[in-house]
């Protein structure tokens, strides 16, 4: 039998099959599920700088009541919707989590700006959390902001977080940074112990009848795999941090890829929210056959064999391959 045993964040895992943050793991009942069908870990869904706010803002506002001061925060307060458990529910929800399985459970904390809010940080460390995945998630929209400034902004917050706690941290970020490898060789001189690639990006589309602009948010399929699996091969080997990658895992062969590029996990989300439970169990048993039938005997043997470094044409990561891609579509009807 093929050895799916892996370590990821110094945490040693059954296999390398992470479910990544989403509803599921709002319900212990689906975590329990998750971890039967033999999911390794469970990374929770996010608890949001923008929740912590503006539950401090609600208590200022009864502190000073009669000020305009809470209508005029709110004002400024996005619509969190459903995700507006409130923080300490939160940490309810992660030691109810953590008590009622045996795999690693880590918490998720989402935001941007360094300040009181990363003292959850701590709370998730203390409510017994495996782990801590931090997500970098902003849209600049400002002409004046330079990206080294965010860059220098992210960099901050990761190692106040970095210093709040002793469990591992991870850093889940997006694809638009204008020099990965650069940027994420920084991040793990802050303190990332390991880089989530990447974060999906949920692009807002409009509705041209009520001329409004509405979230869609539009599950992945294995295409998506694709751009976390180049990432993951070109930084294998020269960032000394686990690499996780999710988007686009759905099937037993995109884990292996993930593998093969340099990954130590492989996060699935939509293939979970698709399939249920199903997916964990077609997924690791395809990986199981598929290693056996190709005579690996580990994860070890395969992790960063198809890396930019190991492959005997690097350059098919790089720019190079741009025109050859290009050139090999025939177009139809010319
Ligand atoms: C409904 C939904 C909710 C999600 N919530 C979170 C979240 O709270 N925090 C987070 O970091 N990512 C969240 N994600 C992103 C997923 O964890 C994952 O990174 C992304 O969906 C890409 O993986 P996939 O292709 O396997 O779906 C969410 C995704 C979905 C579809």
């Amino acid at each position: 039998m093929a050895d799916l045993t892996t370590t990821y964040l110094g945490l040693k895992l059954k296999n390398p099959l992470v479910a990544s943050p989403s509803p599921l793991s709002e319900k212990v009942e689906n975590v329990r599920r998750m971890e039967a069908a033999g999911i390794a870990a469970i990374v929770m869904y996010s608890l949001f700088e923008e929740q912590i706010i503006h539950e401090s803002l609600e208590l200022d506002h009864y502190l000073n009541q009669g000020t305009e001061s809470f209508a005029e925060a709110l004002t400024y307060s996005p619509n969190i919707g459903k995700y507006s458990l409130a923080p300490d529910r939160y940490i309810e929800a992660l030691q109810k989590t953590k008590r009622a399985v045996d795999i690693p459970v880590l918490g998720s904390l989402n935001g941007v700006s360094s300040g009181g809010w990363i003292e959850y940080a701590r709370k998730i460390q203390d409510a017994g959390a495996d782990g801590l995945e931090l997500n970098l998630y902003y849209l600049p929209t400002d002409l004046s902001l330079t990206s080294r400034m965010l860059e220098d902004n992210y960099l901050r917050l990761v190692s106040d977080i970095k210093t709040s706690i002793k469990i591992p941290l991870a850093v889940k970020l997006a694809p638009f940074i204008t020099s990965l490898p650069n940027f994420a060789s920084r991040l793990v001189e802050a303190g990332a112990d390991g880089l989530v690639l990447f974060n999906r990006f949920y692009q807002p589309d409009l509705d041209l009848e009520n001329l409004d602009v509405v979230p869609n948010l539009v599950l992945s399929n294995s295409n998506d795999l694709r751009l976390p699996l180049r990432w993951i091969a070109i930084l294998y080997g020269k960032v000394k941090a686990d690499l996780a990658l999710t988007s686009g895992v759905h099937v037993p062969e995109d884990a292996i890829k993930a593998i093969m590029a340099g990954a130590t996990v492989a996060m699935s989300t939509s293939a979970l929210l698709k399939r249920g439970t199903l997916a964990i169990e077609q997924i690791l048993t395809g990986m199981e056959e598929w290693m056996t039938s190709h005579e690996y005997v580990s994860l070890t043997q395969m992790r960063g064999s198809m890396s930019q470094g190991a492959v005997t044409d690097p350059a098919a990561f790089e720019r190079a391959n741009y025109m050859k891609v290009l050139n090999s579509f025939n177009p139809k009807f010319i």
